[in-house]
């Protein structure tokens, strides 16, 4: 697992700087570039500090690159990291909350969620999949990185301490199962193509609609 606990920041509302969002972006990267069409818009859902989307839109200039959040302190960051990147394909972000409605996002090829099913209420993962299969087109694709328990059990001691400790913080929170959150997704039309095992016991997950 990883996590934002140990973010830190230049200046009131300004950048936030994730070391984990540091260390497993280059591996999510190369997940999504084979993965991604060439052309299109990626809804990336929860972008936090905002550190990911300047890294994918960097290295995937056909695309552009949406990031959105729900929290005040996110979109701050995000917009300031956009704002040093200067990069043409990386849009401003868009306050979205998934369990309201999502707005409108034009082209769109991919969503993309990284840490987040198991830092909110289980019902952020409902809304995450029930607004992705209505956003995304016919054959887009979902993406999902974080840690995940399979079979009944947490993949390593590590994951079942983290578990532990966000139970602890907020009883709605809590690392979810693999084979639930792939029942949400099989309920809303969306078929599991591909288990990726990641770098600190994280999975990334790809839905295809
Ligand atoms: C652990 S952080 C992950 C941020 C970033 N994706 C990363 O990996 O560095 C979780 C993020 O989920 C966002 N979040 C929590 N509930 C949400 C919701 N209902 N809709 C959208 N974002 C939400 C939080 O604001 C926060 O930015």
């Amino acid at each position: 697992m990883d996590s934002m606990d140990d973010l830190a920041e230049d200046g009131p509302g300004r950048r936030l700087f994730s070391p984990a969002a540091q260390r497993n972006r280059q591996p999510i990267l190369e997940i999504l570039r084979p993965l991604l069409p060439e052309r299109g818009r990626v809804l990336e859902i929860a972008s936090g500090s905002g550190e990911h989307g300047v890294h994918f839109a960097a290295a995937l200039p056909s695309l552009h690159w949406q990031p959105s959040d729900t929290s005040d302190e996110a979109l701050a960051s995000i917009a300031a990291w956009r704002e040093t990147a200067k990069l043409a394909n990386l849009d401003a972000p868009l306050r979205l909350d998934v369990t309201q409605p999502w707005p409108k996002v034009d082209d769109l090829v991919a969503v993309v969620c990284i840490n987040m099913l198991h830092i909110s209420p289980w019902a952020a993962s409902e809304a995450l999949f029930s607004g992705a299969a209505r956003a995304l087109p016919e054959d887009g694709v979902l993406v999902v990185y974080g840690p995940f328990r399979r079979h009944g059990g947490h993949t390593a001691p590590s994951n079942a301490r983290f578990d532990e400790d966000l139970r602890g913080r907020n009883p709605r929170w809590g690392i979810r199962e693999l084979e639930a959150v792939d029942a949400l997704a099989a309920e809303h039309g969306l078929a599991l193509e591909a288990v990726h095992e990641m770098p600190a016991n994280n999975l990334c997950l790809v839905w295809r609609r």
